[in-house]
């Protein structure tokens, strides 16, 4: 059966992707700091909303609900209307809390997803979550137990892990198990830093290997695939 797609209509993201990403996969979007991967996660919630109304859960160990919903509505996103709605959920959520939902197999997260039909989940982000376990099988083992959760619930997920700009090590040590990574970075060039973006891996999928540019703008974020860039 061939794979439905979960478009993420961010502009000139789906076509390089087969239409979206795959309905109940695990995405990774790794980088640094401010290289839009909270933008990227929330516009994906909110194009679900606007444009299917589907339900979205956004899961944040980090970012505080004012500043973020303050942030967004300079993208025109209202995140406020969103949630009188019932259509956009914010959970604060610190890294043991989900470590007792994986061992309860559920907890209050699992009420709220399976009760609402979220379609669309985030976890903003997942590295202090992965910092829980210093032991490297012990971590492996958590983190399938959570995507093995996400996948219950039926839901089509967006992680960010924080990555930094140089090197080409992973340092969230998930990139075996997620179905897909996509990578932002700065690079510096003749002084300017650019925005640039790859698809890393997108397990059933053709998709490019290039490094291309991306932009953030007062609609947020758009992909421009037709410009390479060459580092
Ligand atoms: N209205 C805007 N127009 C253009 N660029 C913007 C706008 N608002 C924010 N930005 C850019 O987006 C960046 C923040 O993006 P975002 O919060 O998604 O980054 P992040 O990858 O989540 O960072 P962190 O790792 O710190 O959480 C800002 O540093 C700025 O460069
Ligand atoms: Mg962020």
């Amino acid at each position: 059966m061939k794979n439905k797609r979960v478009p993420t209509f961010i502009s000139g993201f789906d076509d390089l992707i087969q239409g979206g990403l795959s309905e109940r996969s695990v995405n990774l979007v790794i980088g640094g700091a401010g290289t839009g991967k909270t933008i990227f996660a929330i516009q994906f919630l909110v194009n679900g909303i606007k444009n299917l109304g589907e339900t979205g859960v956004y899961i944040t160990f980090e970012e505080r609900k004012d500043k973020l919903y303050s942030d967004m509505l300079s993208f025109g996103w209202d995140l406020e209307k969103y949630e009188k709605q019932g259509k956009f959920i914010f959970i604060q959520y610190n890294p043991e809390q989900v470590k007792k939902m994986l061992i309860e197999g559920g907890g209050v997260i699992e009420g709220i997803i399976t009760k609402t039909k979220v379609k669309r989940l985030v976890i903003d982000s997942i590295t202090s979550f992965a910092l829980l376990y210093k032991d490297a099988l012990i971590r492996k083992e958590a983190a399938l137990s959570l995507f093995e959760l996400i996948n219950d619930w039926g839901c089509t997920a967006v992680l960010t892990a924080q990555h930094p700009s140089n090197g080409e090590i992973f340092s969230t040590t998930l990139e075996f198990e997620v179905d897909s990574i996509i990578r932002f970075y700065n690079p510096k060039m003749e002084g300017v830093r650019k925005r640039a973006f790859e698809i890393i891996k997108m397990r059933g999928t053709k998709h490019p290997l290039k490094t291309m540019t991306m932009g953030i703008t007062d609609n947020g974020i758009e992909f421009i695939p037709a410009k390479i860039i060459k580092c």
